[in-house]
């Protein structure tokens, strides 16, 4: 999958992850993700549907600084671990799990993390930034981390940064390609048809775990009503990852027209993400949603070819939002 940014800004991608570590130093990369279907129905052991972004990525360089305090150098902070703010503690979390993963929790290294993922918006930037920092801390120590530790060692992270996440976030920066993720496990789906989607960011941030704790309060209060949202989203999804196979645009576009009403129904959803799923609708998606933990972040548009994508780009970006991004999940 390729991505294509609108935005020349800060986050420029490319300008983040062409840059060559300096001698001495190992790094480690992830990509974004983007859920396609089972965001919050997840978390009540549905499954879901995620999509990585490869374009938007992140990397992790490292090196050890023997004698002096652990540093890191990022966009949100610079100075050492030890005096690093709260927004900071999933990266200290994870690289702390990485380091007693690898075999030596006292170590003093000094970090350097460019990422190009825009963070709170849904796309899984805690999740990537942490798989960065432990694919690099394994890299400098010559070891090679399996898929499940390197789960473990995010999720640490992903605890720290929302509570009790599900672990799709974990899985999906971690897999180049799109998986299904149920009750902690993860596989990887066949695509028989490229698809074209538009990410569209709302503008605003959207906090995961205050989103996730509002469902909860609605499914104690409404357990029928929320079951019944539960279920269904949980049919799309399973619906979706047929269609994938087989590679039915329109259908799939349908299916994420619905879960949106879904979403919002259990109040995940904003005016925001709302007027940008109408804008997209009416410039002709097949379907739009929006994506992640909602309450602000990104809404996903399905198009059906590379020119209607170049026009719900404008859509949306004349609906209010102040960047998109085109990317493609290429068929297996
Ligand atoms: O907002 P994100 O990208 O972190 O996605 C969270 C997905 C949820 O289902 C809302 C929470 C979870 O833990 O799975």
């Amino acid at each position: 999958m390729s991505i294509r940014t609108r935005t020349p800004a800060l986050t420029d991608p490319s300008a983040a992850l062409r840059r060559e570590p300096a001698a001495g130093t190992a790094h480690g990369l992830a990509h974004a993700k983007a859920i396609l279907f089972g965001e919050h129905a997840v978390v009540y052991g549905s499954p879901a549907l995620a999509v990585p972004l490869h374009g938007l990525g992140v990397q992790t360089d490292i090196r050890n600084s023997p004698g002096a305090e652990t540093r890191i150098e990022s966009q949100l902070f610079s100075g050492t671990a030890h005096s690093a703010p709260e927004t900071m503690g999933p990266v200290v979390a994870g690289l702390q799990a990485a380091l007693e993963a690898t075999g030596g929790p006292s170590a003093e290294v000094e970090l350097r993390i460019r990422s190009a993922i825009p963070h709170s918006r849904g796309l899984g930037s805690s999740a990537a930034v942490a798989t960065s920092v432990a694919r690099a801390v394994a890299a400098l120590r010559g070891q090679v981390i399996d898929a499940t530790a390197l789960h473990t060692i995010v999720q640490k992270a992903e605890t720290v940064a929302h509570g009790r996440p599900s672990g799709i976030d974990a899985w999906a920066v971690a897999t180049p390609a799109p998986i299904r993720f149920q009750g902690g496990r993860a596989t990887r789906i066949e695509v028989g048809r490229r698809l074209i989607f538009v990410l569209a960011d709302s503008g605003h941030h959207g906090s995961t775990a205050e989103a996730v704790s509002g469902v909860r309060a609605l499914h104690e209060a409404q357990p029928a009503r929320i079951n019944a949202a539960i279920s269904r989203l949980a049919e799309l999804t399973e619906g979706a990852v047929d269609e994938m196979r087989t590679g039915e645009r329109d259908s799939i576009g349908a299916r994420m027209l619905e879960a949106h009403s879904l979403l919002a129904d259990i109040g995940v959803s904003t005016p925001a993400l709302d007027a940008l799923v109408d804008a997209a609708t009416a410039a002709g998606a097949c379907g739009a949603k929006l994506t992640g933990g909602g309450l602000g972040g990104c809404v996903l548009a399905l198009a059906d070819s590379d020119d209607q994508a170049q026009c719900l780009a404008d859509s949306l970006r004349a609906a209010g939002a102040p960047r998109t991004w085109t990317t493609e999940v290429k068929a297996t």
